[in-house]
């Protein structure tokens, strides 16, 4: 007969150990309420896994104010503007002249790092690689959560609230029934192929380049490694392109007649992002609440993934303390639609800049060039760069 599965309580049990549920960890912990994280994959899974590296003013500020470290700011580097580059033109956008903030280059596996640290630091209950994970009686006062830990060991954690920070293959989303929630969902006809590359930067800012070949994004991390991405098909295989391939790819995606050329050197990392634009509502079913990815995802142009993520969070946890420090339900009642204000938002900046910017294979002469008529519209007017540049750095959190 199998052992027992062990008895946990605590107060909130938070599905998903990537930056969305460690920051929630931790301002819960902050404010005294008690939590447990679990994650299927392993620390050093998601410390290197590649994802953006844009963040937002409020999120920078979030991890520095609630005391996660300063590393974002002393590591990360401040971009004050990107550049919009379309006809082989650059228009540079600047975001301290037309809204007084910037945004960070900082990648999330750094933020993951730096959250995972504190949480270590602080004491912080969160259990990596667990296996075989279910979420139980989720309308009931006592949800319950199975899982099994490293060791093999199975348990059942009993809480009064479970959060679902577990990324778009979200299985807390998954135990919400079909017919209490609405799955809003649109697939795009293209991918990003990224790249990491060992050479000095090519640009001391972001690139976001539309070209007749399809749009390309010129990124950096440090002085020198370079995230570069390309429009693909999403059924690429990268491994079937030599550098020499890319290179070439990219380039032509920049060529312009200021001879703007990529400084080049070794790839050391090649991989297909998916490209789609989903959200679940309500982001709550019962005792279940879904912060993140489980909740919806954007397409990457733009980056504004991790930053939605950690804007629900700044909200969930505000209506947790609420309730667990007052008995008060009325910011839990409000959560779903509180987040979902933002992310719709988000929603439609990302399938804006992303259809502003890529090209279709059957695009008509009509298409490309009412696409050039608008980035126009955004580069040479005032009001068109305000409102990019509000939404790239991030409108204030609640
Ligand atoms: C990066 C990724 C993005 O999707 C983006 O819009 C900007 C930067 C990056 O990985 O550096």
């Amino acid at each position: 007969m199998a052992a027992p599965r062990r008895r946990l309580t605590t107060t909130v049990g938070i599905v998903g150990g990537g930056p969305a549920g460690l920051m929630l960890s931790h301002l819960l912990s902050r404010a005294g309420i008690e939590n447990i994280v679990l994650e299927k994959r392993s620390h050093e899974t998601i410390r290197t896994t590649q994802r953006a590296g844009i963040l937002e003013a409020g999120s920078v500020k979030m991890l520095t104010d609630t005391g996660v470290n300063g590393r974002v700011v002393t590591e990360g580097h401040r971009h004050e503007g990107i550049d919009l580059r379309f006809n082989g033109v650059s228009h540079r956008l600047d975001f301290q002249d037309l809204v007084c903030e910037s945004v960070w280059l900082y990648p999330q596996n750094e933020v993951f790092v730096d959250l995972a640290a504190a949480r270590k630091r602080d004491g912080g209950d969160v259990r990596f690689s667990v296996t075989d994970t279910q979420v139980l009686d989720l309308t009931s006062d006592e949800p319950k959560i199975y899982f099994t830990d490293d060791a093999g060991e199975d348990f059942e954690l009993h809480c009064q609230l479970v959060v679902g920070a577990d990324g778009s293959q979200s299985i807390c989303r998954k135990a919400i029934p079909a017919d209490v929630r609405s799955d809003h969902f649109i697939a795009y006809p293209f991918a990003w192929f990224g790249i990491l590359t060992e050479a000095p930067p090519s640009a001391p800012e972001l690139i976001y380049a539309n070209s007749e070949h399809g749009f390309a994004l010129i990124s950096q991390r440090s002085g020198m490694v370079q995230r570069m991405y390309f429009q693909c098909d999403p059924d690429e295989d990268p491994s079937t392109w030599s550098d020499e391939q890319i290179w070439a790819e990219l380039q032509k995606r920049v060529d312009g007649p200021d001879g703007f050329t990529l400084k080049r050197g070794p790839i050391f990392e090649k991989m297909v992002l998916p490209f789609r634009s989903y959200v679940c509502e309500p982001l709550r079913y019962g005792n279940l609440f879904l912060a993140g990815d489980a909740g919806h995802t954007v397409p990457p142009t733009g980056a504004k993934g991790l930053n939605l993520a950690l804007a629900d969070v700044a909200v969930l946890a505000k209506a947790i303390e609420s309730f667990a420090t007052h008995g008060d339900h009325a910011l839990l009642d409000a959560y779903s639609d509180t987040a979902l204000e933002r992310v719709w938002k988000a929603q439609n900046f990302s399938f804006w800049m992303t259809s502003m910017l890529h090209s279709r294979a059957d695009q008509s002469s009509f298409e490309r060039k009412r696409i050039l008529g608008e980035l126009n519209s955004v580069a040479t007017s005032r009001f068109g760069q305000q409102y990019l540049a509000e939404a790239y750095t991030g409108w204030p959190h609640g």
